[in-house]
């Protein structure tokens, strides 16, 4: 039974990748290295010392990806492959609206071809726009304000559909609270090429002097400490989860919708303060202008995925700030050793 794990080289792909092969399942991983990097693989291979198959392709393309379906007897897909920038969407809606969507449509045309019924989607807690109450359960209603959340949001509309007309797809649509954290081993993580737009990569850079401080953008919202809150869950949490959802699909449920988020909500300075202690680092910061598009408090109700997936949350916020920067100190030795 060979699982396609889209975007298999991403952040929380090769998290999931790691987890499943650790499960023993049979993984073909396809990526176009848009933003990851072929050394993913031989880290994975490190981590699990399991074999798993790979392709380099845009899977956009019909015909490259059709080539997948036809080498592999595939019984299930997750699908991660998406381009993910918030600010960067907002520039170039036609690229993300391009490949998010089309990617995802070839997907789903080649599964119906090859009669492939299973399905995970990388949603986001995007798709809930500004919410009124908190915690944030699956039945809130949903709206987006960028073209990133919207390709989330039609692709999930595009999949109730498919549902809707195919009693026997299955699908799984997973909306994700902040990942954060890396593996354990320190050999993958999150790494941002430029600078980053997210708060966690943010704090790593500036704990290891490559950027000077952290701006944290504004502290007049109505939260603990006046600065944002955000439900932070480490990817290796994540990565469970998918596993989980995968087992639930093979039931059959026709089509289900889980939070993935710990329940928890964290500022801006508990997680700087956080990293700052568990580290032993200073970070640096200044307060500025709030950023546009923020909204004050975001967090899960994760009781459904709880209950219905049995999953649940290891680690605590200090895990991940700790994974973190392990995973940005060995990244740096590795950089220092490749020179
Ligand atoms: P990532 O950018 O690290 O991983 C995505 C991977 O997909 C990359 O390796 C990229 O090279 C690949 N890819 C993109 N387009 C492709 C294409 N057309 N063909 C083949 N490969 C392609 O992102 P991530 O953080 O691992 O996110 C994974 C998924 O989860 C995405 O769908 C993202 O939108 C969603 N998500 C992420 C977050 C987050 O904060 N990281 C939060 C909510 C949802
Ligand atoms: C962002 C995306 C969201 C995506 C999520 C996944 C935006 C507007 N939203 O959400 O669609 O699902 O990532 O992780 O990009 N902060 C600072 N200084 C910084 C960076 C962030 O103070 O340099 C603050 C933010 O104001 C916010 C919190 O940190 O309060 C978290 O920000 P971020 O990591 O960017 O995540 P989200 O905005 O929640």
């Amino acid at each position: 039974m060979m699982i396609l794990v889209t975007g298999g080289c991403g952040y929380i792909g090769s998290h999931t990748v790691v987890e499943l092969l650790d499960d023993n399942r049979d993984v073909v991983i396809v990526d176009n290295f848009s933003n990851s990097s072929p050394n993913v693989l031989d880290s994975i291979k490190e981590i699990t010392d399991k074999d798993f198959r790979f392709y380099k392709i845009d899977i956009t393309n019909e015909n490259d990806l059709e080539v997948v379906f036809k080498e592999n007897k595939i019984n299930s897909v997750i699908h991660f492959a998406a381009l993910k920038a918030v600010g960067e969407s907002v520039e170039k809606p036609l690229e993300y609206y391009y490949n998010n969507l089309n990617s995802t449509l070839v997907l789903l045309k080649l599964m119906k071809k090859y009669n492939v019924k299973n399905f995970v989607f990388s949603s986001s807690a995007t798709v809930y726009g500004s919410p009124k109450t908190l915690p944030i359960n699956e039945d809130f209603p949903l709206s987006t304000t960028n073209p990133y959340g919207a390709s989330k949001l039609i692709i999930e509309n595009i999949l109730k559909d498919i549902c809707k007309a195919d009693s026997s797809f299955n699908v799984a649509i997973l909306r994700y609270f902040n990942p954060v954290g890396a593996h354990k081993s320190g050999l993958i993580g999150e790494n941002p090429n430029g600078i980053p737009n997210n708060l966690m990569p943010y704090i790593t850079k500036v704990s290891i002097g490559e950027l000077p401080f952290l701006n944290v953008y504004g502290n007049d919202y109505d939260t603990n400490d006046g600065t944002g809150v955000r439900d932070y869950i480490h990817v290796l949490d994540l990565a469970n989860g998918h596993l989980k959802a995968l087992d639930k699909i093979h039931t059959s449920p026709g089509l289900v919708i889980y939070n993935l988020g710990t329940g928890n909500g964290y500022s801006v300075l508990d997680l700087v303060n956080t990293y700052s202690k568990v580290n032993n680092v200073d970070i640096p910061y200044k307060i500025v202008e709030r950023r546009a598009g923020d909204i004050a408090k975001c967090f899960a109700d994760p009781t459904k995925a709880n209950k219905e997936l049995n999953w649940s949350c290891k680690y605590n916020l200090e895990d991940m700030c700790k994974d973190s920067y392990t995973f940005q100190l060995n990244s740096i030795s590795n950089a220092l050793s490749v020179d």
